[in-house]
């Protein structure tokens, strides 16, 4: 047997896409970059209580529940924005700052319109380290650099912040939507081990 110590947990989770999310997001007032559009607001969430609800509830869930965070660490969601990509449009290799949880909840997309993969980082040392890599047949878990996910529309994606990620281009001829959010936590922190906070 092979014990996998340490693993990087990734949430993943259908949660379906309420009506009239897409009229709602038509009304907000986008910034357009390079490679993809995003919207000026940066609480978008507050405008959208239905997809909000869901999103918070499943963050409560997978935290409380699942990783086991004590529920006097409250769990809030301090900023989310729109992303739209056309056809040709990506999102580089990046992580998010400032936020210890981040999501991503996919409001269009289709199977062309690209997958989102997280990469391990050259400073991630679980087995073998960027200076000497062994030639493999494949990977495994413990040896793989890479990982990606296809979304559906109401795919819920949730990840350390510190993960690195990215969007493969958008080969679709319609547009691909998404929400990003970051979480922090509030309250007593640490007051078990010796080193509280108040956030
Ligand atoms: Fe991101």
């Amino acid at each position: 047997m092979m014990h996998e110590l340490f693993p990087t947990p990734v949430f993943e989770e259908n949660i379906g896409v309420p009506e009239g999310t897409l009229s709602i997001l038509d009304t907000m007032e986008w910034d357009r970059f390079e490679t993809k559009s995003i919207t000026k607001e940066k609480n978008i969430l507050n405008f959208l209580p239905s997809v909000y609800n869901r999103i918070q509830k499943q963050i409560e869930d997978w935290c409380y529940n699942t990783l086991l965070i004590k529920t006097t660490n409250e769990l809030e969601i301090v900023r989310s924005w729109a992303a739209s990509h056309k056809t040709g449009d990506s999102c580089d290799w990046h992580s998010h700052t400032n936020a210890v949880m981040s999501g991503v909840y996919y409001i269009m997309c289709n199977p062309d319109s690209g997958r989102l993969f997280f990469n391990k980082g050259a400073h991630y040392q679980n087995c073998f380290v960027p200076t000497l890599e062994p030639d493999t047949v494949g990977f495994v878990p413990a040896t793989a650099k890479q990982f990606s996910i296809l979304p559906e529309p109401g795919t819920l994606l949730m990840f350390p912040s510190q993960l690195v990620h990215r969007a493969e281009r958008n080969q679709s001829t319609n547009w691909r939507l998404c929400i990003a959010y970051d979480v922090f936590i509030r309250g007593r922190i640490g007051t078990d081990h010796g080193n509280e906070v108040t956030l």
